[in-house]
């Protein structure tokens, strides 16, 4: 087992342990992987079941550890990190910090990424002082492609903030917002992903109606998002400038462009946020 990919220097990201390592855990873990980050290891990360610890048997970069197999397992991961990254459900948030707050190393940052956990609950099982930080991903995480807000909470400082970041940049943009945003970071990008896959489902199903058949309609459908988000990267136009150079009047397009927006987009996303919101509120509460 190596120190770390090469010497260490200033640039090189700390020890990290990683409480969970599912759909998001592994995204973030993926992109701390990639070859040219430069970080201390191992990371060492705990999972419940000792199958998804044995996913990492063998691998030098990465210690995983069952707390189904071993108690101690969360207490032994934090132990020599300077960041503590918490990625299980947002129920199980309260009771890991409990289990892990006497035996985390002086000075090391918590950051969480559990949807509706406000940085106060996580702080409050914690003794006096410690950091932490609202981290909010989404799972393009995986492929360098993420999206991350991160907020302070009250004891995290500027240089807290600036290594958390620099954790997330590993793996995609990373906005810093204030805590009172990170819902709606959750409700626009968090999820966003989710809006993405439901509007493919719903393309892919409808060309497959005209007489694609199904490998026919995912190149289309696929093609199309991929190349249309990566027109918008490479170019200085708004979503709307772009829509309508692809709209000629009196156009094929137009025409279904009219049918959509009978549908009354900008009503249906105000709600469908305010739905995700609403949730974050409601796990906030405990419902
Ligand atoms: N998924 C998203 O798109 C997304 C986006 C933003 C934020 N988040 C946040 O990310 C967090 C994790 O969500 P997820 O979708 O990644 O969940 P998940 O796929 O269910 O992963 C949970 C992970 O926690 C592990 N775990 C469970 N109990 C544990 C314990 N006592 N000690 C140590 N590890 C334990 C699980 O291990 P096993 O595999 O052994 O069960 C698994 O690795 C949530 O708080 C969520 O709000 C998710």
């Amino acid at each position: 087992m190596s120190d770390s990919k090469d010497a260490p220097t200033s640039d090189t990201l700390p020890r990290i342990a990683m409480i969970g390592v599912g759909s998001m855990g592994g995204a973030i873990l993926a992109g701390l992987r990639a070859p040219e980050v430069d970080i201390a290891l191992p990371i060492v990360v705990t999972t419940k079941s000792v199958t998804s610890a044995q996913a990492f048997a063998g691998d030098d970069d990465v210690t995983a550890l069952s707390s189904e197999q071993d108690a101690d397992a969360n207490k032994t991961a934090v132990r020599d990190a300077e960041l503590v990254v918490l990625a299980v459900k947002p129920w199980m948030v309260r009771d890991v910090v409990r289990e892990i707050a006497n035996d985390l190393a002086p000075g090391a940052v918590v950051v969480s990424v559990a949807a509706g956990v406000p940085s106060s609950a996580i702080e409050d099982k914690l003794p006096d002082g410690v950091p932490v930080v609202r981290a909010m991903p989404n799972t393009p995480a995986t492929i360098g492609l993420g999206v991350t807000g991160i907020a302070a909470g009250a004891a995290a400082t500027d240089a807290h903030i600036e290594l958390v970041r620099r954790l997330f940049a590993t793996v995609g943009e990373v906005l810093v917002v204030r805590e009172d945003q990170i819902n709606d970071i959750a409700a626009v990008s968090g999820s966003g992903p989710a809006y993405l896959f439901l509007y493919a489902e719903e393309m892919t199903q409808a060309a497959e109606r005209r007489g694609f058949d199904e490998d026919q309609a995912r190149v289309l459908v696929q093609q199309t998002i991929v190349g249309a988000a990566e027109l918008w990267a490479h170019s200085d136009d708004t979503p709307e400038e772009l829509r309508r150079k692809v709209t000629s009047p009196k156009g094929t397009t137009e025409q279904a462009v009219l049918v959509l927006q009978e549908a009354n987009w900008g009503e249906l996303f105000d709600r469908a946020l305010a739905a995700n919101a609403r949730r974050s509120e409601e796990l906030e509460r405990g419902e």
